[in-house]
Parts: C-alpha cells; structure tokens; sequence
C-alpha cells in the first residue's frame, strides 16, 4: 500500500468540488488565469474517454497522416495537460506559455472549472464521452497503474467511490452533462468514444472538417490505420512507455488496456449492474444525453 510512504503530490484534496492532487490545488489560481488564444484547440474528456486516441488523432489529422511526424515526441508532450502539476517536471502550464501557435491543448475539467479564457476567446474544443461502465472499469485500472492518481482500493469500493464522484476530476454524470448543455453556446464538437469505435473513418472525417482540414480518402484511411488499438498500442510516441515507472507502472494494467465496448460485462456482478442502472435514470434525467453500453 502506498499510504506509508505517501509523496506531497499523492494526496488529494476536495477543490471546488472535484478531487485533485495538491499541486493542481496550490496553483489553481494560474490554472485558472491561463490565456488562450483564439487559434487553440481544446481536448477536453472526463480521464479514460478515449483522451490519448483523440489526441494521436488530431495530431495526425494536423500533419495530414504522416505518422513520423507524429512520433516527434510522446503524446505529453506534444500536447500539454493544461492542469497537470508534478513537482520538480514542466507544468502542463509550462509547456503550453512555451509553445508556438497553433497550440493543442489537453484538459480533464469539467466545463464550470475550464479555464474561462478558453471560452472568451471561442476556442474550438472537441469533447469525447465513454459510457461510464467502461469509463469506470478503465479508470479503476488506470488508478492502478497511475502512481500519480489515489490508490482505487477494491473493485467493490473503486465502484462507490465512481458513482459518489469521489474520484479525482469529479462526477463522471456531472462532466458528461455539463459539456452537452454548453455545446451548442459555444465551438464545441462532442463525440463518443462508441462511435469513433464503431465507425472510426467517419468520426476521424468529422474531426478533420471541424479542425478545417479536408482530408482525401487515402489520408483518412492512414489515419485510420495508425490510429487502431493495437497500432497505437505498440507506438511507443502514444502508448505512454516513454513516462517513468515511478509514475506509471505497465506491469500492474498497461496504459493501453483494451479499448474495447462492453468489457464492464466482466467486472459488473448482477446486483452492481442493477444498483448502476437504478442510479444512473436518477442522475440522468434532466439531459437528453444518451450513451451506448455495448455494440
Ligand atoms: C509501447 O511500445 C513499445 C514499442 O513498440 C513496446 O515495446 C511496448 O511493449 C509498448 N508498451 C506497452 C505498455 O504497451
Ligand atoms: C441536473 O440535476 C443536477 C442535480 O440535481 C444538477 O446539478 C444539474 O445542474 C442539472 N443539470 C441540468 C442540465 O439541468
């Protein structure tokens, strides 16, 4: 257990009504300041949506299918995490003041805690949501994996925690839905992680004409290609080998799991599934957001 021995940045506190390590919570207030510009584009997801795909595909989306251009540097740094703080390591903040536009750019905040410049200056951002079966699986998982991020405790407790929104950047329910009610005041394309499963060529297409690039079939099949499980995977740029084991450990969950539809069939028991679905109508009711939980 990591209790024993735990690091300043491993412990977490309630901010603003989300969970965050305390570095993200000491610096808040530049966070919060942090000024866009016009020609910047958001990533925005709640953690394990899909994030590092979208990100490798807009990137390749940017450099028009060249994938080597693409493996310039790991996904972190290509793209900064604008909220990420580990001392003694670039700020995401760091990154992004250093950067030359036009800028892509990471977060994992809900709408009401985005940095507000993002929306002042009508930023284009791109919002991925996972149903949130998978998404909790996934993020028990990486919870695991993630040294950075509270140790997830038992399947049967990582499931409270997930459905109380005790888990670092909040309710899962509160995200989803905040994004949706705010998609259509500002530049903001939502997508769902099923959809880029089921279709990946389609969405990719839908990416590449709200970033303003139009792309020719061959180069969207390209992407399309790099852009698999099992090719990213194995991208050493994407699948987040290149992070310290201090921070990540592969062997306890690789960072790139499965990426797969439905896999919460495996972890869910039948009184879990029955609690979830009574629950999630309840926190549901009051959007017109619906999610696919399996193909
Ligand atoms: C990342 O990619 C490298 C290079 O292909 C591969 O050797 C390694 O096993 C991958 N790591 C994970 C955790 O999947
Ligand atoms: C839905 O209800 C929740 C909790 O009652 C509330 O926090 C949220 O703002 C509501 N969302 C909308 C879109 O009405």
């Amino acid at each position: 257990h990591r209790n024993n021995h735990q690091k300043y940045w491993e412990l977490f506190y309630d901010h603003k009504g989300i969970l965050q390590p305390t570095p993200t919570c000491e610096a808040w207030d530049q966070i919060c300041n942090f000024q866009a510009k016009p020609d910047d584009l958001l990533i925005a997801t709640y953690p394990k949506a899909g994030t590092t795909w979208t990100e490798e595909i807009v990137d390749l989306i940017q450099n028009k299918g060249d994938a080597e251009k693409s493996k310039r540097a790991p996904t972190h740094i290509r793209i900064p995490f604008i909220e990420l703080i580990i001392p003694g390591m670039e700020s995401g903040l760091e990154q992004a003041n250093a950067m030359l536009s036009p800028r892509t750019l990471k977060t994992h905040l809900p709408i009401d805690l985005v940095p507000p410049s993002f929306l002042e200056k009508n930023c284009k951002i791109i919002y991925v949501a996972r149903n949130p079966k998978d998404s909790m699986v996934s993020y028990y998982h990486f919870q695991r994996m993630n040294k950075g991020l509270p140790d997830p405790g038992t399947w049967e407790e990582y499931f409270e925690s997930f459905l109380a929104g005790k888990v670092c950047w909040g309710s899962w329910y509160d995200h989803v839905k905040g994004w949706w009610e705010a998609k259509d005041q500002y530049r903001i394309l939502y997508l769902f992680y099923e959809d880029m499963k089921k279709n990946p060529k389609h969405e990719i297409q839908k990416l590449a004409e709200f970033i303003g690039n139009n792309l020719d079939d061959e180069v969207l099949d390209k992407i399309v290609y790099h852009t698999s499980f099992d090719v990213m995977k194995l991208n050493p740029m994407a699948n987040y080998s290149s992070v310290p084991t201090e921070f990540m450990d592969h062997s306890i969950s690789p960072f790139m799991r499965k990426g797969t539809v439905g896999d919460w069939k495996n972890y869910f028991t039948v009184a879990q599934n029955e609690r979830f679905d009574e629950d999630y109508k309840k926190k549901m009711a009051n959007t017109s957001l619906t999610f696919h939980f399996q193909f």
